[in-house]
């Protein structure tokens, strides 16, 4: 049975993770609106992967015995200068997840919850990695600058980012 408190802080972690899959689609149909696909297919992606992470705490919330109660999502910023700043404002924002990821393991550790620190080890991992792949493409972003070709190059190769894979349940 998961504690009361650790059922409302796992139940605004859902809300947060499905508005990270919000703001992604937000920046998918801005970066399609510019013309850059291969951006936008790369937020399509990122929002398919924002609602895994969804599922995976629903699922674990009602496995522990929980009640899962589904928050209000506010609409996204759905407006950017440009391609650098959609990416910076999705780095910052996956900074924001790992600081929560961080604070919920604190929270489990205070509660004793093994089973639930188990479960979000997964999170510190990932997390890592979803830094690190936003990350990189900023960095590609500022070498190129304003240069066009350089930016459509960029989107060639973020249209090759394919669907992510459900973990076997
Ligand atoms: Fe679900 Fe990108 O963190």
């Amino acid at each position: 049975m998961i504690a009361e408190s650790l059922q409302r802080d796992f139940n605004q972690h859902i809300q947060f993770e499905m508005a990270s899959s919000y703001l992604y689609l937000s920046m998918a149909a801005w970066c399609e609106q510019q013309g850059l696909r291969g951006f936008g297919n790369w937020m399509r992606q990122q929002a398919e992967e924002e609602r895994l992470h969804v599922m995976k705490f629903f699922d674990f919330v009602l496995d522990r015995g929980g009640d899962v109660r589904l928050e209000a999502i506010d609409a996204p910023r759905h407006e950017w200068e440009s391609p650098l700043e959609v990416f910076e404002a999705a780095y910052a924002h996956e900074c924001e997840v790992s600081r929560r990821i961080n604070a919920l393991v604190d929270t489990v550790m205070e509660v004793r919850d093994h089973a639930a620190n188990a479960f979000l080890q997964w999170f510190v991992n990932e997390q890592v990695e979803e830094e690190a792949n936003v990350s990189d493409v900023v960095s590609r972003l500022r070498l190129v600058g304003a240069d066009g070709r350089g930016i459509l190059l960029i989107d060639q190769e973020l249209s090759a980012r394919t669907a992510p894979i459900p973990d076997p349940a």
